[in-house]
């Protein structure tokens, strides 16, 4: 009999369930009224008086086990159930991670900045509400300066000295203003225009700026750090420069990037020249260097800026600048495997 029991004791430590149901069926097994305890307690009249001591040793203990597990196995029960409650059901198959990615702008920008820092640039930034000195005065472009009418701006309410800056060669002037040359950095950010929106222009867009100061700069060094540039990014090794206006440069001058007329998508974007304008530049003029505490005869330099978006309308043939500020993620979706 007490063998007996023993087997029952150690069939009860063995025992394991996973539900409610398994669990409870298990309890009144070994505890219900008419469960295996009871007919152990039933029989405790019939055992012999020197084994009375013994068994009922035994059969306690099979109760202390049978409870004990009743309660272990409900309480990893409830343990599983709180952790379902808060994480949802664990062993269900894992979701697929959605990738993000840079918007083109970005993308572009980082090549444009990459490009130029291989080759000593460094990168700098500057508030895009500045002042009218920072955007237009240091920059040679005095008040009533007819070439202020250029570019359309936006007033901060009814000041007049402060705006938001339409080109990023606001930045040239603070860098100047606060380092010595030699210079070498680049200045990409946003700039804003009083302008219509089209798909061509939009009133808000991106521009990198480019400034190169130090002893002995030539137009040669400007050509030559374009000619590289436009090598990088497009792989065009054909640029020409033709001769423009800025105030803040002189010469001045634009530079096409020879696209080629191979394919008829080439025709469309060059208008069937070949030649696509991509960026202004110049040589800094004397009266900006002046304005910002650098000796112009003893320091010269170079200036360009370029507006991202039509860089990246061109090399993702993106027919609408528009695109770029609707976030749209059939749009965005398609640069994922860019960096
Ligand atoms: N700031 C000019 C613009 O917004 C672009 C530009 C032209 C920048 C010539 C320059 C430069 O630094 O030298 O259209």
């Amino acid at each position: 009999m007490i063998d007996k029991i023993k087997g029952h004791i150690a069939e009860v430590e063995r025992f394991n369930a996973a539900t409610k149901d398994e669990i409870e069926a298990f309890r009144i097994k070994y505890l219900g009224k008419k469960g295996i305890l009871n007919d152990f307690f039933a029989e405790f009249k019939n055992v012999p008086n020197e084994q009375k001591k013994e068994f009922g040793q035994v059969v306690n203990e099979l109760k202390t086990a049978a409870q004990d597990k009743v309660n272990f196995l409900k309480g990893e029960l409830e343990k599983r159930q709180e952790e379902k409650g808060v994480y949802g059901d664990l062993s269900r198959p894992a979701e697929p991670v959605e990738i993000g990615s840079r918007h083109p702008i970005s993308v572009v920008r980082n090549q444009i900045t990459e490009i130029f820092s291989n080759i000593g640039f460094n990168v700098s930034e500057g508030p895009e509400m500045e002042d009218d000195w920072h955007n237009f005065t240091a920059l040679n472009l005095p008040e009533y300066h007819p070439a202020r009418d250029m570019q359309d701006t936006f007033f901060i309410q009814t000041n007049p000295d402060i705006l938001l800056r339409t080109h990023t060669s606001s930045v040239q002037v603070r860098y100047m203003e606060e380092n010595k040359p030699p210079i070498r950095t680049i200045s990409p950010g946003r700039v804003f225009r009083n302008e219509a929106i089209s798909a061509r222009s939009h009133c808000i867009f991106h521009q990198v700026e480019g400034l190169y100061i130090d002893k002995d700069v030539s137009f040669a060094d400007l050509k030559q750090t374009i000619l590289y540039f436009t090598k990088q990014l497009f792989g065009k090794s054909k640029i020409r420069l033709r001769p423009s206006y800025f105030p803040f440069t002189e010469p001045s001058a634009e530079v096409d990037v020879y696209w080629g007329l191979e394919t008829e998508t080439d025709y469309r974007i060059t208008k069937g020249t070949g030649w696509l304008e991509i960026m202004g530049c110049g040589m800094v003029d004397p009266n900006v260097l002046r304005n910002c505490n650098i000796d112009p005869k003893e320091y010269s330099g170079f200036a360009f800026g370029m507006g991202i978006e039509r860089i990246a309308m061109l090399l993702y043939q993106i027919e609408d600048i528009r695109m770029f500020y609707e976030n749209d993620l059939r749009f965005l979706e398609q640069f994922k495997s860019a960096l």
